[in-house]
C-alpha cells in the first residue's frame, strides 16, 4: 500500500516534534539523586528546575507561606513571552516548586509586579469571608509594540482565593491604561494605613510614578519622582517605611533598579531615602545610593505582609549585560539569598544595610573555629567544602589588601576582600573560570562602605556559582556570579603586609533541595 499524503504529513510532524522535544531542556526529577547537582547549580539559592528566570515578583507572606513568583519563560533558557513562575516556602530557605501561576493572555505577556493580601476584601474579589491574594502586574502587549505604538504596557490585576494555587484575571483589566510612556511597568503595591489607601509605585522610563486606590481596581495618579536629566531606564521600584535604627524616626525608602551605568557596569539595585505623605515621595534626587555593589543583584524588592514586620527582600542574581549568555543547559539564573534590610543614620545621612535573615541558620552543617592570629602571608581556611559561610574579622589595616581566595584544582579562583589603600571592598572574578560568553565578565568590582568603620568584618556566602559579601554588618554588600570548571573548594586568607585576624568561623552549608 502506498503511504498517503496524510501519513507522510503525520510522520514528518512526528519527526519534527521529537526533534523539537530533544532540544527542550529536560525538567529534573526531584526523586533522582542527581536532582540539582548539575554543573553551576546553586545548592542553597533558589533557581527554577528548568528554563529561563528573571525578576522576583509578587513576593508575599500568606497563611504560613512565603510566596515567590518570578519572571519565567517555561519554553526556553532565554528570555521570551513572560509568565509568573511560582514557589512557596514555610521558612524562607527551602522552596517547593508550584505550577506556573500566570500565563500570557489576550492582553499580553505577564511582566513584573507585586502581590498583596487584600485585608478586609477592599477589592470585593474575595470569597467566603477570606482575604484574597491579589497580584498586580504589567501586561506587555507584543502586538501593539510591533505596531510601533507607545502604549503597549499597562497594569492589570488577578486574584486568588486558594492560597495562590490558582489565579483568575480580573474581568476589567487593565486597571491602569498607558498614558503614552513606552516603558511603564513593574507596579509595587503597599497598604498605607494613615490614608487608608493602597499605594502603587511603578517605573515610567526615567522616573517613578505614584498612584492611590481604595480598592486595588480604581487608581489615581498622585505624583512622580525622578532625577532631572537622568537618561537611564528605571525598573522594579519599591516603596516602604522604615524606622531608623536606634531611634523612633520613620523614613521612607524608594528602591529603584537601574538598567544602565551601575557602579560596576550594567544593571543594579539603587535606592533613595526620603519621606512619603500618602501621595508624594520627597527626597534628594541627587542622593541615590546602591544596595549592592556587586554586578549580580537586580530587581530586588521586598516581601509584603511579613508576619513580624521585618523588611525582607530578594533580588535576581544576574545582570542584563550578560544574563542571556551565561552558561546554561537546563535552567538559567538564580535568586540572591533573602536579605533583611535595616535603615541607619550616619553623618546626617541615611543608608540601608542588609544581611541574610536568621532563618538561614538552619543550613549550618558544621562550623570550624579559626583561631585569632597575626597573618604575615597566608593561611588556609577550608578545604574540600564547596558551599560555605565564612565569618571573618580583622583589625583595620593601614595599607595593603586582605584577600579571601576561593579556588579549585583547575587554577581558577575568585578573590573577595578589602583594600586599605582606597578603603574599598572588592570581588575579583578575573580568573574565576568561563567568561568567554562575555569577556568583560572577567573583571574586578569594588564597593563602598559607610564611614566610620573601625574594623573589617566580612560575612561571605559561597555557593557553586555565586559569592555574596556582607561587610561591616551589611553596610557594603556585593553579589557576584561566576562559572568555574569545578566548584571552588578551598579558601585561604592572603594578605599583603601583616594583618591581625580575630577569631573566625567557617561553616559548611547544607543543600536546600535534597
Ligand atoms: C527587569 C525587567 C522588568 C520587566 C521584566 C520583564 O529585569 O526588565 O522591567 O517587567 O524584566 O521580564
Amino acid at each position: 500500500m502506498k503511504p498517503s499524503i496524510l501519513t507522510f504529513v503525520m510522520l514528518t510532524g512526528c519527526v519534527l516534534f521529537n526533534l523539537w522535544r530533544c532540544n527542550q531542556p529536560a525538567t529534573p526529577d526531584s526523586s533522582d539523586d542527581s536532582y540539582y547537582t548539575e554543573q553551576y547549580r546553586p545548592q542553597f539559592h533558589f533557581s527554577p528546575e528548568a528554563n529561563w528566570m528573571n525578576d522576583p515578583n509578587g513576593m508575599v507572606y500568606y497563611d504560613g507561606e512565603y510566596h515567590l513568583f518570578y519572571q519565567y519563560y517555561p519554553d526556553s533558557t532565554v528570555w521570551g513571552p513572560m509568565h509568573w513562575g511560582h514557589a512557596v516556602s514555610s521558612d524562607l530557605v527551602h522552596w517547593e516548586h508550584l505550577p506556573v501561576a500566570l500565563y500570557p493572555d489576550s492582553l499580553g505577556w505577564i511582566f513584573s509586579g507585586s502581590a498583596v493580601v487584600d485585608k478586609g476584601n477592599t477589592s470585593g474579589l474575595g470569597k467566603n469571608g477570606k482575604d484574597p491574594l491579589i497580584a498586580i502586574f504589567t501586561h506587555h502587549n507584543p502586538e501593539m509594540e510591533k505596531e510601533g505604538r507607545n502604549d503597549f504596557q499597562y497594569q492589570s490585576i488577578a486574584f486568588s482565593n486558594d492560597n495562590g494555587r490558582t489565579f483568575t484575571m480580573y474581568e476589567s483589566n487593565p486597571v491602569i491604561v498607558n498614558p503614552g510612556i513606552r516603558d511603564f511597568r513593574d507596579p509595587k503595591v503597599i497598604w498605607h494605613d494613615k490614608s487608608k489607601n493602597w499605594i502603587m509605585v511603578l517605573a515610567a522610563y526615567d522616573k517613578a510614578m505614584f498612584y492611590t486606590s481604595p480598592n486595588l481596581k480604581d487608581w489615581t495618579l498622585t505624583s512622580e519622582f525622578g532625577i532631572p536629566g537622568d537618561d537611564r531606564l528605571w525598573e522594579c521600584p519599591d516603596l516602604f517605611p522604615m524606622r531608623v535604627e536606634g531611634s523612633e524616626e520613620e523614613k521612607w525608602v524608594l528602591i529603584v533598579s537601574i538598567q544602565q551605568k551601575a557602579p560596576n557596569g550594567g544593571t543594579a539595585t539603587g535606592y533613595f531615602v526620603g519621606d512619603f505623605d500618602g501621595k508624594t515621595f520627597t527626597g534628594d534626587p541627587q542622593n541615590q545610593k546602591w544596595l549592592d555593589y556587586g554586578t549580580d543583584n537586580y530587581a530586588l524588592v521586598t516581601w509584603s505582609n511579613v508576619p513580624d514586620g521585618r523588611t525582607l527582600a530578594m533580588g535576581w542574581m544576574s545582570n542584563w549585560l550578560y544574563a542571556q549568555e551565561v552558561p546554561a543547559s537546563v535552567w538559567r539564573s538564580a535568586m540572591t539569598l533573602p536579605r533583611e534590610i535595616f535603615l541607619f543614620e550616619s553623618g546626617g545621612d541615611f543608608f540601608l544595610r542588609s544581611v541574610p535573615p536568621k532563618e538561614l541558620a538552619v543550613l549550618k552543617k558544621n562550623t570550624k573555629t579559626v583561631k585569632a592570629q597575626i597573618i604575615a602571608d597566608s593561611i588556609l581556611l577550608m578545604e574540600g567544602i564547596t558551599t560555605a559561610k565564612l565569618n571573618l574579622s580583622f583589625d583595620k589595616p593601614e595599607e595593603g589588601q586582605i584577600i579571601i581566595r576561593f579556588s579549585n584544582t583547575s587554577e581558577e579562583f575568585i578573590d573577595v576582600g578589602y583594600n586599605a589603600d582606597d578603603e574599598t571592598y572588592f570581588i575579583n572574578r578575573t580568573h574565576s573560570g568561563n567568561a568567554e560568553f562575555y569577556p568583560p565578565f572577567a573583571s574586578k568590582h569594588t564597593g563602598q562602605t559607610v564611614y566610620p568603620f573601625e574594623s573589617i568584618n566580612m560575612i561571605i556566602y559561597l555557593d557553586h556559582s555565586s559569592v555574596e559579601l556582607f561587610a561591616d554588618e551589611g553596610k557594603c554588600v556585593m553579589t557576584d556570579i561566576f562559572f568555574p570548571s569545578e566548584p571552588f573548594d578551598k579558601a585561604q586568607v592572603i594578605v599583603t603586609g601583616s594583618t591581625e585576624m580575630r577569631e573566625g568561623y567557617v561553616t559548611e552549608m547544607n543543600n536546600i533541595w535534597r
